[in-house]
């Protein structure tokens, strides 16, 4: 059983910090892909308030496939270019999207849906997966939340 508790009144540089120390023991010395995603994933749901959704798509044979995620079932398969997740995959730079509706072309995977963040992994040059953050609230994410899922982005690339 593995024990975090989140301090959701930290302010969130500090909370993302946490959230890093938790999945960097999480992941440690785990060589599973599938295992760290899922833990992730978790721990991004424990500690980030205000989701709807959250998790991963892996870039597989030049398309994004979903991932280990929370939330409701989701599109399975993403071309490359084709909604938030494309968008990100492709240029190979988070998307920060205050409001889903004005973006062209975005997938709607639960209506419910308002804000998402989605945040390139880079490995080795390439983009291996993206993290995917979905939110209910309007503009739920700022630029502490993608430098925050940068950081995880970073600290797990070469463990999933
Ligand atoms: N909204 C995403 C699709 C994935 S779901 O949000 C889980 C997009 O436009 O790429």
């Amino acid at each position: 059983m593995y024990e975090f508790a989140p301090d959701a009144t930290l302010p969130k540089p500090d909370l993302y910090r946490d959230l890093a120390e938790a999945a960097r023991a999480l992941i440690e010395g785990e060589p599973d892909p599938v295992a760290n995603m899922a833990n992730v994933a978790a721990l991004v749901w424990q500690f980030v308030p205000g989701l709807n959704w959250a998790g991963f798509y892996r870039m597989i044979e030049g398309e994004l496939v979903l991932g280990p995620f929370i939330g409701k079932p989701a599109c399975i398969r993403i071309p490359l270019g084709q909604g938030v997740c494309g968008a990100a995959a492709a240029q190979a730079q988070t998307q920060l999207v205050p409001d889903v509706h004005a973006f062209p072309g975005h997938i709607a995977c639960d209506a419910a849906s308002r804000s998402e963040l989605v945040v390139p992994v880079i490995r080795a040059g390439q983009v291996v997966a993206v993290i995917d953050l979905d939110s209910p609230d309007p503009a739920r994410f700022d630029s502490e939340d993608s430098a925050g899922i940068e950081a995880l982005a970073r600290l797990i690339a070469r463990a999933i």
